[in-house]
């Protein structure tokens, strides 16, 4: 796995060598493996604390190079606060602490220990998630390096831990969640000449290594299937748009849960072209997709006892003498036909398409589509919340809670029928936009059409998903937003 770490486990030790972190709460207050690892240390931990005025504040650090008498290279103590830690402050503190290693730094300890409480193996392995999400760098396109520029950790980490066995088997999970986030953030970071809808299909296929079934459907076989929608979007690029269906069968029985992701390749908007500002960005129009992929590896690498299937809808976004027009019409697999006003407004039409493939053949317990859909819904939420639109009381609220467990959140949205009339058409069913006003809202309209009774959620992550602000345990401009949210939804609810 690109940008992954040399991580490991060991004891709550004084290391003898390399760079040490501990963590300290307010008043310097310290775990009792802490006290006992430093040693002697302690007492020029509080003198330097004192001459520094380091308190242990939440979010205050202190950095001793070459601690006299002591082996190791340089002591770094983390300020805790006095509140309360909750699993996701252990994995932003894993991020903070990887922050603080130098990038040169050949072996790094992190004693994973608390003052409240002796640091069992749950909580220690999301410390090291924490770490490992912190230290990935998404560089395969540096071939060279400016003096001081940032450099990928090279430091072999270990986590120093009471049980050591035991962090290694909880390690082994959050070990599968750490890769399928890394795995969505290379996906979103990579160039759309890179990865093209072909490409991005080959790479979903590396799953079967884990053990997950994957189907790949070409054009040909989504136009005898009628799924004209998603196949208009992908008609002007060179490259051909592919549909690919992946299942994970961890139980076996009864219904499956399905993921579907947005994966436009490339957005140039089409025929409704985009202004030139920022069009970059719109490589990342698949991080829906990305999301889905990232989850399937997530689920698998863990042996979830769950039944998934995961379905992306792979199109490049072009305008060409072939692309679609504004006014065309088009018939989806539902039967609904699709007035296209506006080209840009694409991955409503390819989800169409997925939403309602998805929903008859495998008729889910639910659907669960990740989209960067709208930039309305970054005016409305920014980049902290993604938009949540659902059918569905329990699988929202859900979603709500997961989302304030892993930091990853939702805000729950309207969706109510008089929204409807912004997307009838004057020729027919449904036209694929609605105008300025409620432009998230239409959008999640729009794809509610095709989902009939099935509990259903959408959830919007233009704001969320790339060029995501720089996070304790994101430096990339990936962000792989979605994959922890869902995978803990699964583990809390669906599981067994
Ligand atoms: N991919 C864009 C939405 C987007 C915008 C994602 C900014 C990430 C950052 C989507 O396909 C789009 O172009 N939406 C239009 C819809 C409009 C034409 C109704 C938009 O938001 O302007
Ligand atoms: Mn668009
Ligand atoms: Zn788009």
């Amino acid at each position: 796995m690109p940008g992954a770490i040399k991580l490991g486990f060991g004891p709550l030790a004084m290391p003898t060598r390399g760079v040490l972190v501990v963590f300290a709460g307010e008043g310097l207050r310290m775990g009792e493996a802490t006290r006992r690892a430093l040693g002697s240390a302690r007492d020029l931990l509080a003198r330097v604390s004192r001459a520094e005025r380091f308190t242990g504040k939440r979010g205050t650090s202190l950095d001793i190079l070459a601690p006299a008498g002591l082996k190791i290279s340089r002591l770094i103590c983390i300020g805790l606060g006095k509140e309360d830690l909750k699993p996701f402050d252990l994995t932003k503190l894993g991020g903070v602490a990887m922050g603080k290693i130098p990038a040169a730094a050949s072996d790094a300890t992190i004693l994973a220990d608390l003052p409240a409480r002796p640091i069992t193996p749950a909580p220690a392995a999301m410390v090291a998630l924490g770490l490992t999400l912190r230290a990935y760098r998404f560089d395969r396109y540096k071939t060279k390096r400016k003096e001081g520029e940032e450099e990928p950790a090279k430091a072999r980490i270990t986590v120093g831990v009471a049980d050591v066995a035991g962090a290694r088997r909880a390690w082994a999970g959050q070990a599968a969640l750490a890769d399928g986030v890394m795995l969505a953030r290379d996906l979103v970071n990579e160039p759309a000449n890179v990865l093209y809808p072909e490409e991005f299909a080959r790479r979903a296929r590396d799953l079967r290594k884990l053990g997950v079934a994957i189907e790949i459907l070409d054009p040909k076989a989504m136009g005898r299937l009628g799924m004209n929608a998603l196949l208009g979007v992908g008609q002007g690029s060179a490259h051909e748009s592919r549909l690919v269906v992946m299942r994970w069968n961890g139980k076996r029985g009864g219904q499956p849960l399905a993921f579907i992701g947005k994966g436009v390749t490339f957005d140039t908007g089409g025929i409704s072209i985009k202004p030139a500002a920022g069009m970059e960005d719109m490589k990342g129009d698949m991080a829906g997709a990305g999301c889905v992929v990232g989850l399937m590896h997530a689920l698998a690498a863990r042996k979830a006892k769950v039944d998934v299937v995961g379905a992306i809808g792979l199109v490049e976004n072009m305008p060409d003498g072939k692309a679609q027009r504004p006014g065309d019409v088009v018939t989806s697999m539902s039967g609904q036909t699709i007035e296209i006003i506006n080209t840009d407004a694409e991955g409503r039409l390819v989800l169409a398409d997925v939403l309602h493939y998805v929903n008859k053949r495998f008729k889910p317990k639910f659907m669960i589509n990740l989209a960067t859909l709208t930039g309305a819904i970054v005016v409305a939420l920014g980049n902290e919340h993604a938009g949540l639109f659902s059918n569905d009381d329990t699988l929202a609220a859900r979603l709500g809670q997961a989302g304030e467990d892993t930091g990853e959140r939702v805000w729950r949205m309207p969706l109510a029928a008089e929204y409807d009339k912004l997307i009838d058409s004057k020729i027919a069913d449904v036209k694929n936009t609605g105008g300025r006003s409620a432009g998230s809202i239409t959008a999640a309209q729009f794809l509610q059409r095709f989902v009939d009774k099935t509990p259903w959620a959408h959830l919007d992550i233009a704001g969320t998903g790339m060029g995501s602000l720089q996070t304790d345990i994101n430096k990339s401009w990936a962000s792989g937003w979605g994959v922890r949210l869902l995978e803990r939804l699964v583990a809390d609810h669906y599981e067994r």
